[in-house]
């Protein structure tokens, strides 16, 4: 049974609102704020998901912007990992969820294998950090203008992770 943890970071909520969320869909997985979370926090799942806002322009949020250190002084290969990330695509269009692509460029050579890269189609921005190969990395949401997309995207992209 492979142990799954799901770590974010939140300014406002919004992420913290998705990451329960996404601990409902996914029986057996355990809930990380990040700026509670040690190197022996993230060693002990064989399966991460990452949940990162994007504040500034285009910065990774806060608290997750420190976590990232822990992150990058742990051994993190062979792991699975799943990104998602919040931001808003009308107000911030040319840094839409950069903070979930800057996440990703950090740990893309840690040896880890990615899991749940999403279509852009949906979605209506200029420019993204997060957007590899014409697809976001992980999951894109927008919880300031499409709240009622949320949880249709999560199902379906809890279901392309093939946990079990
Ligand atoms: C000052 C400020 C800067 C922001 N910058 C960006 C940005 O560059 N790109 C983006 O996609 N969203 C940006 N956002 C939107 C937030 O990422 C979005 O509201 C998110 O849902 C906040 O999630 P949190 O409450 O979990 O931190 C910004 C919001 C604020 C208030």
């Amino acid at each position: 049974m492979k142990k799954i943890g799901i770590f974010y970071g939140s300014s406002v909520g919004n992420t913290r609102f998705v990451a329960e969320k996404l601990n409902d869909l996914i029986s057996d997985a355990e809930l990380n704020p990040v700026e509670q979370a040690s190197k022996s926090d993230i060693e002990k799942y064989d399966f991460l998901i990452l949940g990162t806002s994007t504040w500034g322009v285009g910065n990774l949020q806060d608290d997750f912007e420190t976590f990232v250190d822990t992150l990058l002084e742990t051994d993190l290969k062979g792991k699975q990992v799943a990104i998602f990330g919040l931001g808003d695509q009308f107000t911030y269009p040319d840094t839409f969820c950069n903070g979930m692509g800057k996440l990703y460029e950090l740990i893309k050579d840690k040896g880890c294998f990615f899991k749940g890269e999403w279509p852009v189609d949906e979605y209506d921005f200029s420019e993204s950090l997060a957007v590899v190969n014409g697809s976001f990395v992980g999951l894109a949401l927008d919880e300031d203008n499409e709240p009622d997309l949320t949880d249709y995207r999560l199902s379906n992209w809890v279901n392309k992770l093939e946990i079990k």
